[in-house]
């Protein structure tokens, strides 16, 4: 078990730090949190959590075995004792370890799971996240957030398919992408993640594989392996998904569904040409393929746009398009939404309200707004602005550190530079090494499993401070 908690020690108030660890770790075992058998913090882990010496915990363990609540156990480090309190009550208990390791959803790689960790370590340079910084978050929020919406607006459950007022205005949205579709085909969804997820449980049988990039974000996720789905990665050339591979894959029946992100994808940065979204739609259509065109990055084009997406080609409901308010506007609104086949929104509509009833009313609500106002137009301006600056900056320090061990290509939108080290080294170790300097990376191997030598630069998220201070320690930790 990972040891995350935002609990530390108050040195003010007069009571021994170690006492007061004793007392936290107590505290979670009589109120069940830590039940028995479960394992405890190693003291170096603990000590780290709580910026205290090693040996502050150790006093606090001690005195936690000496109460007779841990123990230590040969091959496991401590454990919650069966002597516990609280076990003397409840005497058969449940072995949460065991069902922990038999859910279905899989775990995230141990990888992932580090850096949603480190992510909050504060001070951490964070030099791969797919996130705006908060300085892109947007002024105008505060001036929505003052107009007061209707309660029938955001205190009920929303439609299935979320606010109409939102549908509306994304149905507008989309008319600029040359997508035209009426508010009753969108469904607004808890961010693009959940979008994938909706379709893997609505829509896939277990034993379908999914086709698509690789590198890819999906590739870094589970969420269709959990459902029992195997994935294919194809190969990706300068116009963008290699369309041979795909033919390949699609006439030998490989493929119940394809996944692309055509627009500044992630995590290489690549565009797909206008040719090549032609011929890979018509593949598709010949094949009977549906795609899955995850677009969440197309409002952040820094040169030129993007070419049409997909869906504005497709007169056969061949294509699920999905978007996503996370790069733009702010992650933390969770909104998303898909466009498809009506009845392909109306069940994956009904396993959203099976799932969650709902994205946030006044997330949507809020949403609605920036697009009626027309101030989300204005923040892209701002945003694509600031990322231009960042973007150069980072170009230019990597210019300056990274020359002779990497190379790049510059992206023309989104947030990312897919670099590529020259010779070979051992990215994992060089991932724990910049975690010990305190620049949070992220290495390609969560891309593509059998990647060797990428790292994904983001130049959205670190201020340009800590991008300088970030890409020195990085150039000082290549062997
Ligand atoms: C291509 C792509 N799709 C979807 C998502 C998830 O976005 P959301 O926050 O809308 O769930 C991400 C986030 O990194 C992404 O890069």
């Amino acid at each position: 078990m990972k040891f995350e908690t935002n609990w530390r020690p108050d040195r003010s108030r007069g009571i021994p730090i170690y006492r007061q660890i004793a007392d936290y770790v107590r505290s979670k075992i009589e109120s069940g949190e830590w039940p028995t058998g479960s394992r405890i913090p190693t003291e170096r882990a603990a000590a780290k959590v709580f910026g205290v010496n090693r040996s502050t915990v150790v006093q606090a363990f001690a005195e936690l075995a000496a109460d007779g609540l841990i123990e230590g156990k040969s091959g496991s480090g401590t454990i919650v004792s069966a002597a516990s309190a609280w076990d003397k009550q409840v005497p058969k208990l449940p072995d949460w370890e065991s069902y922990v390791k038999t859910g279905v959803h899989r775990p995230n790689q141990r990888t992932i799971q580090d850096i949603n960790h480190a992510e909050f370590i504060p001070d951490i340079i964070r030099l791969g996240t797919g996130e705006p910084s908060p300085d892109l978050f947007p002024k105008a929020m505060n001036r929505i957030f003052r107009q007061q919406p209707s309660q029938t607006d955001i205190f009920g459950y929303p439609e299935p398919r979320g606010l109409y007022s939102l549908r509306e205005e994304i149905s507008k949205h989309m008319t600029g992408y040359g997508i035209s579709v009426s508010p009753d085909s969108v469904l607004i969804v808890s961010g693009a993640l959940q979008a994938l997820q909706l379709i893997a449980l609505g829509l896939l049988k277990n034993g379908s594989s999914v086709l698509t990039e690789s590198p890819s974000y999906l590739q870094s996720l589970q969420v269709f392996q959990s459902a029992g789905m195997s994935m294919w990665g194809l190969p990706l050339d300068e116009e963008g998904l290699d369309a041979i591979a795909l033919e390949r894959y699609a006439a030998s029946g490989k493929g119940t569904l394809l996944y692309t992100i055509p627009s500044f994808h992630n995590p290489t940065g690549k565009v797909m040409s206008l040719k090549r979204r032609q011929d890979v739609y018509q593949l598709c259509v010949k094949h009977k393929l549906p795609i899955l065109e995850d677009d969440a990055y197309r409002d952040l084009w820094l040169d030129k746009p993007s070419p049409p997406p997909l869906k504005s080609l497709d007169q056969n409901g061949l294509v699920l398009y999905i978007g996503s308010m996370s790069k733009t506007l702010s992650p933390g609104l969770r909104i998303g939404w898909v466009i498809g086949p009506e009845q392909v929104i109306h069940r994956l509509a009904d396993v959203k309200m099976q799932s969650d009833y709902g994205a946030s009313t006044l997330s949507q609500w809020t949403v609605m707004q920036f697009l009626r106002q027309g101030l989300y137009e204005e923040h892209l301006d701002q945003v694509r602005k600031e990322l231009r600056s960042r973007r150069a900056y980072m170009l230019q320090l990597l210019e300056s550190y990274l020359k002779e061990a990497a190379e790049w290509e510059v992206p023309t939108g989104g947030f990312y530079i897919w670099l590529r080290f020259k010779r070979d080294i051992s990215v994992p170790a060089l991932f724990d090494a910049a975690i010990k300097d305190g620049v949070l990376l992220n290495p390609g191997y969560l891309y593509d499993k059998a990647d060797r030598n990428h790292l994904r630069l983001s130049y959205s998220y670190a201020s340009f401070e800590q991008m300088k201070t970030g890409i020195e320690r990085l150039a000082r930790s290549i062997p």
